[in-house]
This record gives C-alpha cells, sequence and structure tokens, in this order.
C-alpha cells in the first residue's frame, strides 16, 4: 500500500505595510497542532494593485487570503459572494478562492470580538447575550462588528463617536438588522440610551490610540461596566486600558480578538477549528518577546 501525499495548501495575509502582521504565527500554530499541511505566508500589495495581487495568487493555486489595512473594502468589492458580515460592514477580512474560481469574502473581525467578549464574561458569570455595548468609534472598525453583535443576541448597542451624525448612522443601520441600538456624542451618559440591568460592555473602536489621545467617556459608563475592551493591543496596557480609573473594572486588550477572528477565518477554510486559547498564550508571549527587543 502506497501512502497518500497530501498536498500543501497556500494562504496569505495581504496588506500594506505587512511586516509586523502576527497572521503567520497564528495559521502556522493552528496548522501544527491539527496536523495539516498548511503554509501561510505575508504578501504585500502594492496600494494600488490589490486586485492583480488576488488575481496571481488565484493562479498560483493559493486557497484563501486574510486582508488588512488599507484593503478591506476593495476584498469585498472584488468577491462574487458576501457573507452577512461582509455585506453589512462593506468590508472583508478573509477571502476564500473557490476551485471554480470564484471569490468567497467574509468578516471575521467581530465574530473574533464577541467569542473573546463572550470567554472573558464567563469567567465573571455572565454571557454576551445577556449584556448591553457601549461602543466608542463609528468608523471601519466599529461597523465591521455590528453584525456580529446582533448574531450573538446582544441587548443592545449604544455607538458613541466624536462626529455625532456618524453614530447616529452606525446605530441606524444597527437597528435595520434588527439590533435595538442609538447613537450619540462622546459625553452622552449612559441614562441617555441603556438597558436597565443589563451588564455594560464598553468596547473601544476607535482609532484615537493611533495618535496617542483617549477618547473621554462620561464616568458613569465606567460605574455601569463588568468589562472594557480596547481592540487595539499591545505588549504593555493600551492608552484607552490605563485611562480606565476604576481599577476594579476588568479591562482587556484586542489580541484576543486578534487570535480568534484567524481561527473563525481558519474555520471558513478548513473547516477544522484549532485551539486559539492556546495560541493565543504564544502570541502574547511573543508580543512580549518582539517588545524586549526595540
Ligand atoms: P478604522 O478603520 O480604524 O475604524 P476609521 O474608519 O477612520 O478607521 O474610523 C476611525 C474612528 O475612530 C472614527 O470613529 C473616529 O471618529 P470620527 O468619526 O469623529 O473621525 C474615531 N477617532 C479617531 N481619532 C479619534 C480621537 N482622537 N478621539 C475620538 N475618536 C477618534
Amino acid at each position: 500500500m502506497t501512502a497518500s501525499i497530501c498536498p500543501v495548501e497556500r494562504y496569505v495575509v495581504i496588506g500594506n505595510p505587512i511586516a509586523h502582521s502576527m497572521s503567520p504565527a497564528i495559521h502556522t500554530d493552528f496548522a501544527a497542532q491539527l496536523g495539516l499541511p498548511l503554509q501561510y505566508e505575508r504578501m504585500l500589495a502594492p496600494l494600488d494593485g490589490f486586485a492583480q495581487t488576488v488575481a496571481a495568487l488565484k493562479a498560483a493555486g493559493v486557497k484563501g487570503a486574510n486582508v488588512t489595512v488599507p484593503f478591506k473594502l476593495e476584498a469585498c468589492l472584488l468577491a462574487d459572494a458576501l457573507s452577512p458580515a461582509a455585506q453589512f460592514a462593506q468590508a472583508a477580512n478573509t477571502l476564500k478562492f473557490l476551485p471554480e474560481g470564484t471569490v468567497l469574502a467574509d468578516n471575521t473581525d467581530g465574530g473574533g470580538l464577541c467569542r473573546d467578549l463572550d470567554r472573558q464574561l464567563r469567567t465573571l458569570g455572565l454571557r454576551l447575550n445577556q449584556c448591553q455595548i457601549l461602543m466608542v468609534g463609528a468608523g471601519g472598525a466599529a461597523s465591521g462588528c455590528v453584525a456580529a453583535f446582533q448574531s450573538a443576541g446582544v441587548q443592545h448597542l449604544t455607538v458613541l463617536n466624536r462626529t455625532v451624525t456618524k453614530a447616529r448612522g452606525l446605530a441606524q443601520r444597527a437597528e435595520a438588522i434588527d439590533l435595538p441600538a442609538a447613537g450619540g456624542g462622546l459625553d452622552t451618559p449612559p441614562s441617555h440610551f441603556d438597558v436597565p440591568g443589563a451588564p455594560v460592555v464598553v468596547v473601544n473602536a476607535s482609532s484615537s490610540s493611533l495618535k496617542g489621545d483617549v477618547p473621554v467617556l462620561h464616568p458613569d459608563w465606567f460605574e455601569r461596566a463588568v468589562l472594557v475592551y480596547d481592540m487595539m493591543y499591545a505588549a504593555q496596557p493600551t492608552p484607552f486600558m490605563r485611562s480606565i480609573r476604576n481599577v476594579e473594572t476588568p479591562c482587556s486588550d484586542g489580541l484576543g480578538m486578534l487570535v480568534l477572528q484567524a481561527q473563525l477565518a481558519f474555520e471558513v477554510w478548513t473547516g477544522q477549528s484549532p485551539n486559539a486559547l492556546e495560541t493565543l498564550i504564544k502570541v502574547r508571549q511573543l508580543l512580549l518577546a518582539k517588545s524586549k527587543k526595540q
């Protein structure tokens, strides 16, 4: 009897810049856990060359791609079919190249966030579907999460943003997919919108810390919060996490979201689910080791 040889399946993460991406380490660890012959590489696409890069990858037999800044909107435009999450966000972070040449686009960012929130809430004796969310920010990162909040059965979504019209617009779009929601300015107190009795999870989806800023929220939100989550991550607590004065409230950065969105993408591609928490511990160590070298 001859042993069957499984061909190596190729996947990539496309972005510009891309050198910093931890996705190769994450997916390589997933594949090793499951004993799958999978190769995962970084792919730098020219800023005006995303579609050509995807065409070349498809021609080379690559099975799928993660997509990061600045190509998530373009990834959605070139797809033949969109998941509900990609449809809502009009942005995709996961592409699956099917044998007949078509491209499926998904957005696993929000699903990864919900998996991480639910994981952390369980340790507090809560589930995400019991909670309401205060989301700070109304840009691409925020809109990538709304469909997942609806699927997860979140009780209510409050969107607060520096530009109030964008907060109200995103809240209206959430309501259109049957997620009760409201939008306002950053200083809006919880008494305006919240669902009495539903624990509050605060999620920072703004890009403020890229500029060294922290959005200033009404302090009552933190009085009600059971968990504060920053979608940004770093080796040390992020500026948003450090700005929370109520030290009793558990705070988390977004590294778990990164690993769990990758777990969802891996499931889309292979139909198999690795142990993402095992990988998260390794990725946290990698991040710390990188920061010590700098
Ligand atoms: P991303 O794809 O990272 O979400 P984006 O679509 O440009 O980027 O959205 C950035 C979000 O962060 C927006 O909600 C932005 O608020 P505005 O809509 O008012 O621009 C928010 N943001 C950026 N810098 C901020 C700051 N210094 N304080 C508060 N919010 C900020």
